[in-house]
């Protein structure tokens, strides 16, 4: 049994409505007056609210409205009276469950109102699932103190519980999946799906049917009807990730989705409205294919509603040894084991390279360290050559007496010839390897071990 509370300003309909809902044993709250209505919503707490768009004075969308502030929130399914789909998408933006237009059958009413409970049901099981994922995607696990980083927090914070498309834009490894995923579990959208796709992993035809679902036979391989990733992540987020890979024809397509608010399953005339927020992702300047042609211009536009860029790690090194701590952190957490500990070397080699694959870059190298260092200590040795390679010229060590009174000659190259060897060791004894690492050509390393 379930509480349902009914509105509509014709007592005949709410009659008919709370009859049909006795019929399935539901404990029914009627009313006539949507402001009486709204006044009992916080007592009555009701799973479902059955609502009539069009009524006088107050609407159905005041109603709606004032469901969003209860928690648990019930899902409210629409009645109205005008088979416009537009009103009703209107109403699904604004997080109604679903929607019937009038005149409707008994049973399809119902059907309804049990798909609501079913829904309401698994919503309520998937909570506390949901709060460990939050607590994973909230905002504090993006870590970055930088001038760059601040500015990123600032804009997404503002746009997380928002509708706003998003285009995040930022070299591979920047965090652009961190922050999609943060701005879903940040929203009022955090309870339903978030729905990521890798736009460059599938050839364009799957992609459609991926996103929009098929009709069975619409191809061959279409044995049965498919439900796409849009619909999927009806009242949720849709991730379109690597959007710049996407081809021409589906980038009308989507064009037409993002305007319309609606799909068609491939080999299907029926539109399905939806309700999905878009947040898209590059790895490359979109401005740059919009030029050569590559990408959709208006597309850009309706994307990039919200802009977003992620800074290369390099334009933020002094974010180095913050993100160092935490997944060092992070790695101890997940090993139970006591955090390692990092050579002031290690970490000036960590923070002044380039990064050319940015945070990712950096959370391998240091899970590579954690796993190799001695002493729960992580030193320079431990990093991955081509971070100590481009680090700052490494200085050379010289223990001991200098032996004052040789020819500097005699003393250089015997400097030379230590560290040529010690770099053909590093690399496993590889010569080819170690001359790349030095910067000089194999005849040249020849020369130098023979003199
Ligand atoms: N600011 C950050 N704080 C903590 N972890 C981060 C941060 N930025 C990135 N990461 C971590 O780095 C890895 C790469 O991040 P993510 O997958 O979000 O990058 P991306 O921009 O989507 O990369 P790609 O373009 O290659 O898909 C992830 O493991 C992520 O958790
Ligand atoms: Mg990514």
């Amino acid at each position: 049994m379930a509480r349902i509370l009914i509105i509509d300003d014709e007592p005949a309909m709410v009659d008919v409505i709370s009859t049909l809902c006795k019929e399935l044993d539901h404990q029914v709250f009627p009313f006539s007056s949507p402001a009486r209505a709204i006044e009992a919503l916080p007592g009555c707490m009701p799973q479902v609210v059955i609502a009539d768009i069009k009524m006088e004075n107050l609407g159905g969308f005041d109603v709606l409205k004032a469901c969003r502030d209860l928690t648990p929130l019930p899902a409210v399914i629409m009645v109205t009276g005008y088979a416009s789909v537009e009103t009703a998408v209107e109403a699904m933006k604004l997080g109604a469950y679903d929607y019937v237009t009038k005149p409707f059958k008994i049973d399809e009413l119902q059907l309804t109102i049990q798909r609501a409970l079913d829904f309401q049901c698994a919503v309520r099981e998937n909570v506390y699932l949901k709060q460990e994922l939050k607590e994973r995607y909230k905002f504090e696990n993006i870590v970055g103190a930088s001038a760059k980083m601040q500015k990123v927090y600032e804009l997404i914070a503002k746009v997380a519980d928002t509708d706003s498309t998003i285009l995040i834009q930022g070299e591979s490894g920047t965090g652009k999946e961190l922050v999609a995923r943060a701005l879903h579990f940040n929203s009022r959208r955090q309870h339903h799906p978030f729905v990521a796709i890798n736009c460059s992993a599938l050839p364009e035809n799957l992609l459609e049917s991926e996103l929009f679902g098929h009709k069975k036979g619409a191809f061959t391989g279409a044995v049965q009807d498919k439900m796409g990733l849009f619909e999927e992540a009806h009242h949720g987020t849709i991730f379109l990730d690597e959007i710049n890979s996407m081809a021409q024809p589906l980038q009308t397509k989507l064009l037409r989705v993002l305007q319309e608010r609606q799909i068609r399953r491939v080999g299907d005339t029926k539109t399905i409205p939806i309700s999905v927020r878009v947040l898209a992702a590059s790895n490359e300047s979109l401005h740059e294919k919009i030029s050569t042609g590559g990408f959709r211009e208006d597309l850009y536009y309706r994307l990039a509603v919200i802009p977003v860029e992620m800074p290369p790690l390099r334009e933020r090194l002094d974010d180095v040894p913050l993100l160092t701590q935490y997944f060092i952190q992070k790695i101890a957490v997940q090993n139970s084991t006591a955090p390692a500990r990092i050579d002031p070397d290690a970490m000036a080699a960590l923070s002044t390279y380039h990064w050319p694959g940015n945070v990712r870059e950096l959370e391998n190298a240091v899970e590579r360290a954690c796993a190799l260092c001695e002493e729960s200590t992580i030193r320079v040795a431990d990093l991955p050559s081509q971070v100590v390679q481009h680090g700052p010229a490494p200085c050379a060590e010289i223990t001991g007496q200098l032996p004052i009174g040789q020819p500097l000659g005699t003393f250089v190259e015997s400097i030379e010839r230590r560290f040529i060897e010690e770099t053909i060791a590093f690399n496993g004894g590889s010569r080819d390897r170690a001359a790349k690492m030095l910067g000089i050509s194999m005849a040249t390393l020849y020369r130098k071990l023979a003199d």
